[in-house]
């Protein structure tokens, strides 16, 4: 693990490096004159009142039958809502499965007694959501290991460029189970949104050598050649240990609706621009910015986007669309995302957060460790050791893991 110093010394170091070889200054004013065109474009389709996400029906994975226009359009966004991958009446019934679940193992008196454990979303002014420490529920476990999620994790990964010099970088066919929480949003909250961020690492993607490579076009000031959809390097970063990083790549970010919800439910807002990351990477390199500082940028932290900094980019900020019990919404490892301050909507807003991590040697390596936890149903590595679901009743055990299920627990 690195030292403050440490780090301070490896963002001056890398900031004058990247600084020195290129004309960042030009380069971010094309970077930001991108940014502005896509936004313009959001806007546009939000002004028509037209959907802004993508979205797919199921039904068309299954039979093959998206148009190339549809990925242009997805690859273009980052982000895509894919309906009824679950039937709505088996959402419904899984939304109250876990209430029980969460109710008859009296979860609220547990977590009182173990409070502040997680202080990943504390510097998210918004303060801490709604999310509950439960990984091992049977809805969560018979969601994670279905057909219907398996078909849908296939076609998000063959999104993706996977080829390397050293073969394929993973198997978009087959994914690991990346076991997350749930959020469980009541009407009329006020006090647990989360504001603009991205996950998996913050100042890493400057001074990680792996970063550098996924980026390199950016940080050659070639931003027309960078493709956010490259999977190469992007298996072998280096994260700072924190409950703020995924130790699993994903190829996308999601959740699964166990209730209607929309704009005004207290839900997920996006940046819809899949290519982002070079007005992102490009400002922290900027003169206004100290030698020592990328944008504020905090090791272990998400990467914040505010409006100090990322004015340009933070107009892009859109709500999800409604969606129903049993869609599914996905969205890019580099993709800035929200989640509303204020729930003013009438029923719960309630997910399962089930994101695609396929596999390769880095998931691997995460996926056993998980899976020893998920044995003794202790929480995942990845998060507080808050282990609630030890002696929860009703938790789902390894023999109903299904032939798909145990490759995917890496059984
Ligand atoms: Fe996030």
């Amino acid at each position: 693990m690195q030292s403050q110093e440490q780090i301070t010394k490896s963002i001056i170091v890398s900031k004058e490096l990247l600084r020195n070889h290129f004309d960042v200054t030009k380069a971010f004013e094309k970077a930001k004159s991108n940014i502005n065109k896509e936004v313009d474009n959001i806007l546009e389709i939000q002004n028509k009142e037209l959907p802004v996400i993508p979205e797919i029906h199921y039904r068309s994975i299954l039979n093959g039958d998206i148009s190339e226009d549809e990925i242009i359009n997805l690859k273009r966004r980052g982000a895509v809502i894919i309906r009824n991958v679950f039937d709505r009446n088996q959402a419904n019934e899984w939304n109250d499965e876990i209430g029980e679940y969460i109710a008859s193992n009296d979860y609220f008196t547990k977590s009182l007694a173990r409070e502040g454990m997680d202080k990943y979303f504390s510097q998210l002014k918004s303060g801490a959501p709604q999310i509950f420490g439960i990984y091992w529920s049977r809805p969560q476990m018979l969601a994670r290991q279905s057909e219907s999620m398996a078909n849908t994790k296939k076609f998000l990964n063959s999104l993706w460029d996977i080829s390397s010099s050293n073969g394929n970088v993973f198997n978009p066919n087959k994914d690991f189970m990346y076991a997350d929480r749930i959020r469980r949003r009541e009407p009329g909250d006020e006090t647990l949104g989360l504001s603009p961020h991205i996950d998996g690492g913050s100042f890493e993607r400057w001074t990680d050598t792996a970063f550098q490579k996924v980026y390199q076009s950016v940080f050659n000031g070639n931003l027309d050649s960078y493709d956010p959809w490259k999977a190469e390097y992007r298996t072998e970063t280096k994260e700072f240990k924190s409950p703020a990083v995924c130790s699993m790549f994903r190829t996308f970010q999601g959740w699964t609706a166990l209730t209607a919800q929309g704009p005004s439910d207290g839900t997920l807002s996006l940046i819809p621009i899949a290519n982002s990351m070079g007005y992102l990477l490009l400002r922290a390199l900027q003169d206004d910015i100290a030698p020592d500082n990328l944008c504020d940028a905090t090791p272990g932290r998400p990467l914040l986007i505010s409006k100090s900094y990322h004015k340009d980019l933070l107009e892009g900020l859109v709500s999800i669309q409604d969606v129903n019990p049993g869609d599914t919404v996905w969205w890019h490892p580099d993709l800035t995302h929200s989640v509303a301050d204020k729930h003013t909507g009438k029923d719960y807003s309630n997910v399962m957060f089930i994101g695609s991590s396929p596999q390769c040697q880095k998931n691997l390596d995460y996926a056993k460790r998980q899976t020893e936890n998920f044995l003794l149903g202790k929480s995942p590595p990845d998060f507080a050791a808050e282990d609630y679901e030890v002696d929860f009743e009703g938790r789902f055990s390894s023999d109903q893991l299904t032939s798909l299920g145990r490759n995917q627990m890496a059984l």
